[in-house]
């Protein structure tokens, strides 16, 4: 009967959100984002949840109209700007995962700043997932690995962006779709998995307590009887 020590999140249903309600869907990710805040708090508040990752923006995200991941840019710009003060007043640790380098130099520098900020806070990591996929990630990590003879599996995982935090003990994706879209395939080989119908920007902190308790019930044998 063990709480989640490392939960994760594939936020999904910003877009529909909007258009529900007659709205553009970059304003669905306005509020997907104010929902990020909400939740971290959250989690940085509860003692028994260490880690927490959220999917921002996937590998194949860019295929979506030039438009939408300009806004999307921008709005990570705006978020890491505005958030600081959640981080320091909040004593979370800022991280990320996902090649970086596809980000203009402003925004790198914003991400660097804002982790060299918070690197000794210790109520929670909140890790971003930006530009990330976990078959870029495996990709990478083969290539920072290839000359190194019989190769284990604590090698690749300590090559893997995810090197510093545990493996994911509770997977959730909201927003109704059954698939991992590329989100820590090597890292969720064993987490339980909870799919729920509610759009990103309405998930409340009830559903997703009732989530953890859900999971606390869980009898996790990995392999074992
Ligand atoms: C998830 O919401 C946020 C990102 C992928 C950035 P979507 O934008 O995928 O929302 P839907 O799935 O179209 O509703
Ligand atoms: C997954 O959502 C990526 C993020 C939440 C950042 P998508 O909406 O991009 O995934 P698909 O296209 O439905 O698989
Ligand atoms: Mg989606």
């Amino acid at each position: 009967m063990n709480n989640p020590n490392h939960i994760a999140i594939i936020m999904d249903g910003n877009g529909r959100w909007a258009l529900k309600q007659g709205l553009l869907r970059n304003l669905g990710h306005n509020k997907g984002s104010e929902k990020v805040r909400e939740i971290t708090i959250y989690m940085a508040k509860r003692k028994d949840v260490s880690y927490l990752t959220l999917y921002a923006f996937s590998t194949e995200n860019w295929k979506r109209p030039k438009k939408e991941v300009d806004f999307l840019i921008l709005l990570l710009n705006k978020y890491l700007k505005k958030e600081e003060k959640t981080y320091t007043e909040n004593n979370i640790k800022f991280n990320t995962i996902g090649d970086l380098k596809a980000f203009d130099i402003k925004t790198i520098n914003m991400i660097e700043e804002l982790k060299e900020k918070t690197k000794n806070n210790t109520s929670l990591t909140q890790t971003l997932a930006l530009n990330y996929g976990s078959k870029n990630e495996i990709a990478r990590a083969f290539n920072s690995i290839k000359n190194k003879q019989d190769i284990n599996e604590e090698d690749i995982s300590n090559a893997l962006d995810t090197k510093d935090i545990p493996d994911v003990d509770l997977l959730i994706r909201s927003g109704g779709e059954k698939r991992l879209s590329n989100f820590m395939l090597w890292q969720s080989s064993y987490s339980e998995i909870f799919f729920i119908d509610t759009l990103w920007p309405d998930v409340e902190i009830d559903e997703i307590e009732k989530i953890i308790k859900d999971f606390v019930k869980i009898h996790r044998k990995f392999g074992n009887i």
